[in-house]
């Protein structure tokens, strides 16, 4: 067995807006806050497909790009300058959030017999939010990752960014169409993690000599695995340049 995972992207634009008929204005924007306003509001999609296959001794290929590609193209077509709660029918009864969407894409690619086994599909509506569903996950479970940012510096060291990915994953909430509640989680990042070390010397706030990404990794995730706001603390992503990140997962 020789598995091997291809991932391909593309790019769409879409508009859509948070909304339950059923709650009242301030309801809506407590839950949704800037996506309940109306009357939409888009994103520059990027959607990565993966998908898993044997090399094929004929051609030397998992699946024929060409046909992904061609496959991808015709999907999106259907959803490319869309508002997606208006001209969808599939978001009549849940909200078009980025975990519901992938799933919606995930359905429809996963009929496709020319693209091969379906592995992990990612949706991302900007670089600093993303969801994903793969082959083990039921129609339900998605995980959600968002992008921080905060700058420390170390003893004399010069200052430096760290891009700090933080994925939570779980049950998609039948009212809210979301994983966890992402100003939750802001709140509880922004109290827990960027507040205490923005601008700080790290060696001073974790009381050590050094402090290597890779503490510092999981330092972020003991910080976070409390967190209430919904779903379960799944990975933290800490990236301390182009060529250097740190994963953890408890
Ligand atoms: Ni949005």
């Amino acid at each position: 067995m020789s598995l091997v995972l291809l991932t391909k992207r593309i790019e769409f634009a879409a508009a859509h807006r948070y909304t339950r008929m059923e709650w009242d204005e301030a309801k809506n924007r407590a839950v949704f806050g800037h996506c309940y306003n109306p009357p939409a509001h888009g994103h520059n999609y990027l959607l990565e497909v993966t998908v898993a296959g044997e090399i094929d001794p004929k051609t030397g290929m998992v699946v024929n790009l060409f046909d992904l590609k061609r496959v991808l193209l015709d999907m999106i077509e259907e959803f490319d300058h869309k508002n997606l709660n208006l001209d969808m029918p599939y978001f009549k009864d849940r909200i078009p959030t980025s975990e519901n969407f992938a799933h919606v894409l995930w359905a429809k690619l996963a009929t496709q017999q020319a693209i091969g086994t379906l592995h992990t599909l990612r949706l991302c509506e900007d670089e600093d939010l993303y969801a994903e569903v793969t082959a083990a996950d039921g129609r339900e479970i998605a995980a959600v990752t968002k992008r921080y940012t905060f700058n420390a510096v170390q003893g004399n060291h010069q200052g430096r960014d760290w891009d700090c990915f933080v994925t939570v994953r779980g049950r998609i909430d039948s009212m809210t169409g979301m994983v966890t509640d992402i100003g939750a989680l802001d709140r509880l990042v922004q109290e827990r993690i960027v507040n205490k070390f923005d601008r700080q010397d790290l060696c001073q706030v974790l009381g050590s000599d050094t402090v290597r990404g890779e503490t510092l990794t999981k330092t972020i995730w003991d910080r976070l695995i409390e967190q209430p706001a919904g779903g379960t603390l799944h990975n933290v992503r800490l990236v301390s340049n182009r060529d250097l990140s740190f994963d953890y997962a408890g």
